[in-house]
């Protein structure tokens, strides 16, 4: 399913734990820099703040975040040091302030639908 922290899909994925089903996410970037995907999560303020702190980069904290949920995921490119940055997020943890300000970027459904006021007014302030 799709997955990232600005639509972090938790009535789904309580579903599909109590049936014992394994959660793979695919476009955890929302496609960044595709004709058809968003820009959203890599222009995430909380995320760029977290990124900052932790001399990471956006998509690696985005990355990071999805993979602490427990689930495996996806994440393409065709650019090998973003391969590399996308395989460096195993040795190193979101602290419990860092995820607890990952649910405050939650939202619904980020593809093709305008952002929730909550996120809107959270990023901007
Ligand atoms: N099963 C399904 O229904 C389904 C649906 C959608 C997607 N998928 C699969 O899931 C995989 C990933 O999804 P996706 O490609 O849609 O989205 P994605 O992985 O979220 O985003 C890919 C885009 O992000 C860029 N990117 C990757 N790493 C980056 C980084 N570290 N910093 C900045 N930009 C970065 C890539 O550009 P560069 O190549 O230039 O790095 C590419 O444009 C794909 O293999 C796709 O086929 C499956």
């Amino acid at each position: 399913m799709e997955m990232n922290p600005l639509w972090q899909q938790k009535k789904l994925r309580e579903l599909f734990k109590e049936k014992g089903i394994i959660v793979t996410v695919y476009s955890p970037l929302v496609a960044e820099g595709t004709l058809w995907g968003k820009s959203w999560v890599m222009d995430c303020e909380v995320l760029h703040e977290t990124a900052n702190q932790k001399g990471k980069t956006v998509a690696q904290v985005c990355l990071r975040w999805v993979y602490e949920q427990g689930v495996s995921l996806l994440v393409k490119s065709f650019n090998k040091e973003r391969m590399n940055e996308n395989l460096d997020i195993f040795d190193w943890k979101l602290s419990a302030e860092e995820s607890a300000k990952m649910v405050l970027t939650n939202c619904s459904r980020v593809f093709g639908m305008a952002r929730s006021d909550h996120y809107t007014s959270f990023t901007s302030s």
